[in-house]
């Protein structure tokens, strides 16, 4: 099978424990968290900000994968690469100069994605694939976890690796939205590079062997 990275969801972690989390999540050989940054206007949920992240920066080494939920996201894209995310992730649907965005978080020195809601279409996001390390398919619409998959996004991340590799382009595809091991083979078959989950990953502790179980269902 292909290897994938596995990012966890901290929103489904102990939000008072965040360092706990933080050193857990290393210590089972993880190397990503996924952080999900809601604004309470794009999304209907409101989660945390730059103060946070620089605390949880100062406590790990991890890979900061930072998935903004919030309205026309220029305006703190300088805050949270100060903040220590490595990857900043701007929702398509967010901004309406989504390539000044991109080009944005290029030059404060992190890494750009571009996440699409489930109902928008790729072509939101073509003329970008080149610049971009990474495309976040929602596979359920943002706000809160454990949900559902949505079904059809399955062929959404096909279409976007066949995108990738007629264009001979490198960027990772990643999954975000009622990912567990139960889709996994399927997703990673489909040319997803990076799943991120959050109920199905936190609520079945021990991490290192949550882990294990993943990956053995990316093998299946
Ligand atoms: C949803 C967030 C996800 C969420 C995933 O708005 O972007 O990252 O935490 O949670 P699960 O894996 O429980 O669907
Ligand atoms: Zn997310």
């Amino acid at each position: 099978p292909a290897p994938f990275i596995l990012s966890p969801s901290l929103l489904s972690s102990d939000f008072g424990r965040l360092a706990d989390e933080l050193a857990a999540l290393e210590g089972a050989g993880l190397r990503w968290v996924h952080l999900d940054v809601m604004d309470g206007l794009f999304v209907p949920n409101i989660t945390f900000g730059p103060p946070i992240i620089a605390a949880m920066r100062r406590r790990s080494k991890l890979y900061f994968d930072t998935h903004l939920m919030i309205e026309r996201p220029e305006r703190y894209l300088a805050a949270f690469r100060e903040a220590g995310s490595d990857l900043i992730c701007v929702h398509a649907e967010a901004t309406v100069h989504l390539e000044r965005a991109v080009s944005e978080i290029r030059r404060l020195g992190a890494a750009p994605g571009v996440a699409l809601n489930p109902a928008t279409p790729l072509s939101q996001v073509e003329y970008l694939l080149p610049q971009l390390e990474m495309v976040l398919v929602m596979t359920v619409n943002p706000g809160f976890g454990g949900q559902s998959f949505i079904p059809f996004c399955l062929d959404k991340v096909k279409d976007l690796a066949a995108m990738r590799r007629e264009r001979d382009l490198s960027f990772r595809i990643q999954v975000d939205g009622g990912v567990s091991p139960d889709n996994t083979a399927a997703l990673v078959a489909a040319g997803a590079d990076v799943l991120v989950s959050g109920s199905a990953f936190f609520g079945h502790p021990p991490y290192k062997e949550r882990l294990d179980v993943f990956q053995a269902a990316a093998a299946t």
